[in-house]
């Protein structure tokens, strides 16, 4: 299976994926793909003799039709058969991801149904949750939402900052993400819990 791997930042979870595709895993990163011609993803995936590709969402202004087009007509040509959201901080449209439908996930830092969208370490201290984690999903057209592959799970410390937070979570992505990708490319859509 050939996977291409979406990002807008550092990349982090993108690398654990990379570093987990060797040897006896069904997958191989064909390309990796961002919004941000200066994402740190994109210098690690080209310094790796990974492929990349940008297009930069800008010029597109609101105009999500034709930014879709433009990522579609850069894909095309690496052949993925699995899309990676890894930080991805652009939403797609309901004509992205049926195009994609069963064959896109993503990583999304809680734990899903819980807090969609941003700040989701923040929110978690605020309602007071004992635990919090991260989920890896398919991608629907509803933002964060879809069937559930897999979650990690930790306990919440009285003395946690939403930056504290962040960091131990980030870590169980890494563990996830990587366990999740495998057995979706192996056809395993068994939803995988981490305990941590
Ligand atoms: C992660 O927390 C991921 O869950 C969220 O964006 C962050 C990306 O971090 N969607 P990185 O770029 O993978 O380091």
């Amino acid at each position: 299976k050939r996977v291409a791997i979406f990002l807008s930042g550092g990349g982090s979870n993108m690398r654990a994926l990379v570093e987990d595709m060797t040897g006896d895993h069904p997958a191989r990163p064909c390309l990796v793909f961002s919004n941000q011609a200066d994402a740190g993803g994109i210098a690690w995936a080209k310094e790796r003799g990974i492929p990349t590709e940008v297009v930069d969402h800008r010029p597109y202004k609101g105009d999500r039709a034709a930014f879709e087009a433009a990522i579609t007509e850069k894909i095309t040509p690496y052949k993925p058969d699995i899309i990676c959201l890894a930080g991805f901080m652009r939403k797609l449209t309901g004509a992205f991801t049926d195009q994609w439908a069963g064959r896109m996930i993503n990583i999304h830092p809680s734990l899903l149904p819980k807090y969609r969208g941003l700040h989701t370490h923040a929110r978690t201290l605020e309602a007071g949750d004992t635990r919090h984690g991260c989920t890896v999903h398919e991608v629907t057209a509803e933002l964060d939402d879809g069937p559930i592959l897999g979650q990690a799970s930790l306990e919440v410390h009285q003395d946690d900052t939403p930056e504290t937070l962040a960091a131990r979570v980030l870590k169980l992505e890494h563990q996830l993400y990587p366990a999740c990708l495998r057995r979706f490319a192996e056809g395993n859509r068994e939803p995988l819990c981490i305990k941590a």
